[in-house]
C-alpha cells in the first residue's frame, strides 16, 4: 500500500478510544510508526474506511487482541547484533558472576530469540543454573511462540552466521533439537524462564533485576513515554544492575542522568549509585 489510508489525527483519536475501551495505552506511541501499523492492519483485513476500522476495533475484542501484532513489528533474531552480546559477556557477566542468584528480565522479548541467546551465554559462563529469567511482551501471540521455543529451519539458517560469530566452536545442535522443518530449543535453556504478558506502559513490576534487556522497544514510544519507561526500568534494577538497550534505540537523555555508560557500542548502561545522583 503506497499512501497512508488513515491520517495521524484519526490514528490518535483511535488510540484514545482504545485506551478508554480496553485500558491499553498506545497514546504515547510514536505516531508515524503507529500510522504504518494501522495501515498494515487495514490492508490485511481489506478495510478501506477508518470508521469501519474504528467500529471493528472497539466492538470486537478478539479482533483487537489479534491486531496488536499488526500495530507493532515483532522483529527479532538469535544473536541479533552479535558484537553486542560479546559486550554483555564482557561488561556485565564478568562483573556479576559472583552472584548466587542472577535475575534477568527481557522486557519486550517478542518471539523469544533474545531470551534463548542470553540463556546460551549464561550457560557458557556457568551461570544458567543460578539464573531466574523473566520474559515478557505485550503480544500474547509473540509470547506463545517464545514459550514454544520452536523456530523454522529457514529462520535458523538465517541466524547461523550471527551464532557462529559469537560461538565459533559450537554448533546449533548443541542448543537446539533439529527436525527437518523445525528447530526446538533444548529444555535446559527454557527451564529457568517464566513467560508473562506484560505492558511496559503500565510501569508495574514488583521484582528487582540484575539485568534488564529492553532492546528495540523504546523505538515505538514518543519522548515523554521513553523518559517514563527509563525511570521505571531504573527503579526495577538492583543497586548494581545493568540496562541493555537495542542497537536501533535512540538513547533518551534520561538514560545518561540515571545510568553510567558501561559500553556504548553494546548499549549497556549501569545504574548510578544513589549518592552520586544526590550529589548532582
Ligand atoms: C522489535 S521487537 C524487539 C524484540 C527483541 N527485544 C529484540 O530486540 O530482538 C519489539 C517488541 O516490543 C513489544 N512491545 C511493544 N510495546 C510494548 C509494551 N508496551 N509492553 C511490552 N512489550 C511491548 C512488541 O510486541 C515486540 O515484540
Amino acid at each position: 500500500m503506497g499512501s497512508l489510508a488513515i491520517s495521524e489525527e484519526e490514528v490518535k483519536s483511535l488510540m484514545t478510544a482504545m485506551k478508554k475501551r480496553y485500558d491499553l495505552d498506545f497514546t504515547n506511541y510514536e505516531t508515524s510508526s503507529l500510522c504504518r501499523g494501522v495501515t498494515r492492519l487495514m490492508a490485511k483485513h481489506k478495510i478501506s474506511a477508518p470508521l469501519d476500522l474504528w467500529s471493528r476495533v472497539l466492538n470486537d475484542d478478539d479482533f483487537f487482541l489479534n491486531s496488536i501484532d499488526d500495530l507493532m513489528i515483532n522483529l527479532t533474531e538469535l544473536f541479533r547484533n552479535p558484537e553486542a552480546w560479546v559486550g554483555v559477556r564482557k561488561s556485565i557477566l564478568e562483573n556479576l558472576k559472583y552472584k548466587q542468584n542472577l535475575k534477568v528480565w527481557h522486557a519486550g522479548c517478542s518471539t523469544g530469540e533474545e531470551v534463548y541467546t542470553m540463556a546460551m551465554i549464561l550457560d557458557d559462563c556457568g551461570l544458567l543454573d543460578r539464573s531466574d529469567i523473566l520474559a515478557t511482551d505485550l503480544s500474547k501471540k509473540a509470547l506463545a511462540q517464545a514459550q514454544s521455543g520452536e523456530y523454522s529451519i529457514q529462520l535458523m539458517n538465517k541466524y547461523a552466521k550471527s551464532f557462529k560469530k559469537f560461538f565459533p566452536k559450537r554448533i546449533l545442535e548443541d542448543f537446539f533439537d533439529l527436525d527437518t522443518d523445525i528447530a526446538t530449543i533444548k529444555p535446559r535453556y527454557k527451564r529457568n524462564v517464566t513467560y508473562q504478558q506484560h505492558n511496559l506502559v503500565s510501569c508495574d513490576m514488583t521484582d528487582k533485576f540484575d539485568i534488564i534487556f529492553c532492546r528495540n522497544v523504546l523505538i515505538y514510544f514518543d519522548g515523554v513515554l521513553k523518559q517514563r519507561i527509563i525511570n521505571f526500568l531504573e527503579s526495577c534494577l538492583t543497586e548494581d544492575g545493568y540496562l541493555v538497550l537495542g542497537f536501533y534505540d535512540t538513547i533518551p537523555q534520561r538514560v545518561l542522568e540515571v545510568f553510567d555508560v558501561k559500553d556504548q557500542s553494546s548499549r549497556i548502561y549501569k545504574k548510578k549509585v544513589k549518592e552520586i545522583i544526590k550529589a548532582i
